[in-house]
């Protein structure tokens, strides 16, 4: 599998198709790779229908992936196996999501307590899969003690690249990212390693490469709080406003019902808040409080 650079991260409630279109064409020839968010899988495995319509219209730049969550190596091979009659361009295994649900079902994150059953499941899935498997794990459970073991079954299960989020399943999104996590994956392995976690700014990007020696950078959060993260452009302000008008026709424009795209377009308006890359003239309560998306556009200001 050639591995991309720049990847955008999957993200529950955030990077349905629309987002992600989104994404590739405000960063113009710099994200490599996409993919959907988490699909669990339980039984039976899901048709090619479901994940057709999980993964959307493929649209012309990256690589099209299609993330698969479960537990059952029968029912992830045979789901991953319709994923790529379904036009994905590689399947991505779940091993990172800390919901305590998932985790009630052993699933996710809770599977980075034991390494070999993540490498029976991976090494099912690559045997089913016409196209390329690879894996998304956090660091570890509540330490990092098992790394090294996960990152050796997952290459040695025939993964093609391996993404690491530098946290932990028991530190929070806000904890900071160590990246000394990901330099011992990429040690320790021979496949792609893609770091992730913590990047804020664009400058991060080559200097988690230069700590770390990762052969590709994902990109979560930032995406939605800096949407010109990965191109590295800095737009004024009256552009951000042009961004979010867009997001907004474009959640329209694929279904999303007006309280679901008010919803997200105040998500956005917060992550960007927060990151300091849009200023609020009334405060972020007052925008916040908005009943209608004409409201929350005027109190931005
Ligand atoms: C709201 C939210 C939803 C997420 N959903 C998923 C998901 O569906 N699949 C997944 O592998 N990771 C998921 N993640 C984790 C991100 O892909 C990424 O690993 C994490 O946010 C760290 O990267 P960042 O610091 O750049 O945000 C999610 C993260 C957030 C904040």
């Amino acid at each position: 599998m050639k591995v991309p650079p720049l990847w955008l991260a999957p993200m529950e409630g955030i990077t349905d198709r629309s987002f992600r279109k989104l994404a590739v064409e405000t960063n113009p020839n710099c994200i490599g790779a996409v993919c959907t968010e988490f699909v669990r899988i339980t039984q039976p495995p899901l048709s090619v229908e479901k994940l057709r319509s999980e993964l959307g219209n493929k649209f012309e730049g990256p690589m099209h992936g299609l993330q698969l969550m479960g537990n059952n190596p029968q029912m992830l091979a045979a789901s991953a196996q319709n994923a790529a009659e379904a036009g994905a361009d590689f399947v991505d295994l779940n091993f990172g999501c800390p919901a305590p649900r998932v985790l009630q079902h052993c699933a996710g994150s809770a599977l980075l307590d034991d390494p070999p059953e993540m490498e029976k499941l991976i090494s099912a899935v690559v045997q089913s899969c016409s196209v390329p498997v690879t894996a998304k794990i956090r660091a570890g459970g509540n330490d990092d003690s098992k790394l090294k073991e996960i990152a050796q079954r997952v290459e040695g299960a025939g993964a093609s690249a391996l993404c690491v989020h530098g946290r932990l399943r028991s530190e929070t999104y806000s904890d900071p990212c160590n990246w000394n996590r990901i330099r011992k994956v990429v040690q320790a392995t021979s496949i792609p390693v893609i770091g992730n976690g913590g990047i804020e700014k664009h400058t991060d990007i080559a200097q988690m490469k230069k700590e770390t020696g990762c052969a590709a950078v994902m990109i979560g959060r930032a995406a939605l709080s800096n949407p010109w993260i990965f191109s590295g452009e800095t737009p004024a302000r009256q552009r951000k406003l042009e961004w979010l008008t867009t997001y907004l026709t474009r959640m329209e424009e694929s279904g999303a019902l007006p309280t679901q795209a008010l919803g997200r377009l105040k998500q956005a308006v917060k992550y960007m808040a927060n990151a300091k890359q849009l200023e609020l003239t009334n405060g972020l309560a007052l925008c916040l409080r908005s009943s209608t998306q004409e409201e929350l556009f005027e109190s931005l200001g």
